[in-house]
């Protein structure tokens, strides 16, 4: 009986490995998304990028490229020095922010919700699924978000600072995520596009559609789009 089970399940198994929609269905679980080199020699004069910069609402029906994807998830997270460190400061060099990217008009990549490594400098797709209509009803109906090609959503792991340094690590938090937020606003500004920074939104409808593990808390969200 076992010595005729045996080459039956080595056939089933044989069959699901070379079935091109189960080994697509396996990739689309894994996606990842490795980013282009940000470009760190822009021509753009920082005073410049200060003096255009203004909450933008309204973006051109265009899509965004996956350079600016690259560039503008450097200027939030990207790591600038051997020893680890990022673009945007952090109490004790601790990074409890993680940003993730719901996309929906980028050429050369699918719709959905993406998380960022800045090690690798990569996109780990977590949902393939545009989602900008559900997180523009999460920002209270803002409806500009369902419209821009995509909205980076910064996001807080706390106990990696409470841990250090107590209650007070929040007000830290509070602190990076603006600094990270104007990198964005700056780089946005530097690469023609528009951007607004969202802070009215409902945490538990985005923790949902977001499908964030509990210990994540969502605290800006950053669309970004061509100006027209
Ligand atoms: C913490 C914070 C939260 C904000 N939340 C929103 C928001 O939910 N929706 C929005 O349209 N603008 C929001 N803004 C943008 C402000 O309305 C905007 O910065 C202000 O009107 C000044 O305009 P400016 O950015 O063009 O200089 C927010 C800004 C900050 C700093």
């Amino acid at each position: 009986m076992i010595r005729c089970i045996f080459p039956i399940a080595l056939l089933i198994v044989s069959i699901l490995a070379i079935n091109p929609l189960w080994s697509k269905s396996m990739k689309k679980e894994q996606t990842l998304i490795t980013l282009p080199a940000p470009n760190t020699t822009g021509a753009f004069p920082i005073e410049q990028t200060l003096l255009q910069r203004r909450s933008v609402r309204k973006y051109a029906e265009k899509a965004l490229t996956i350079q600016e994807v690259s560039q503008l998830l450097w200027a939030a997270q990207g790591i600038t020095s051997p020893r680890g460190l990022r673009t945007a400061p952090s109490a004790g060099a601790l990074y409890p922010l993680e940003t993730f990217v719901a996309i929906g008009n980028v050429e050369g990549i699918d719709p959905g919700i993406y998380h960022y490594n800045p090690e690798k400098h990569s996109l780990t797709q977590k949902i393939t699924r545009d989602k900008r209509a559900e997180l523009s009803e999460a920002c209270l109906g803002q409806s500009y978000v369902a419209k821009a090609p995509l909205s980076l959503i910064l996001t807080s792991v706390n106990y990696r600072i409470i841990n250090q340094y107590g209650e007070r690590g929040i007000q830290y938090i509070h602190m990076e995520v603006g600094h990270v937020g104007q990198n964005i606003a700056l780089q946005a500004v530097a690469l023609k596009c528009g951007t607004v920074m969202i802070g009215a939104f409902t945490d538990a409808k985005v923790h949902k559609l977001l499908n964030l593990d509990k210990e994540i808390v969502p605290l800006y969200i950053i669309p970004v789009g061509k100006v027209e």
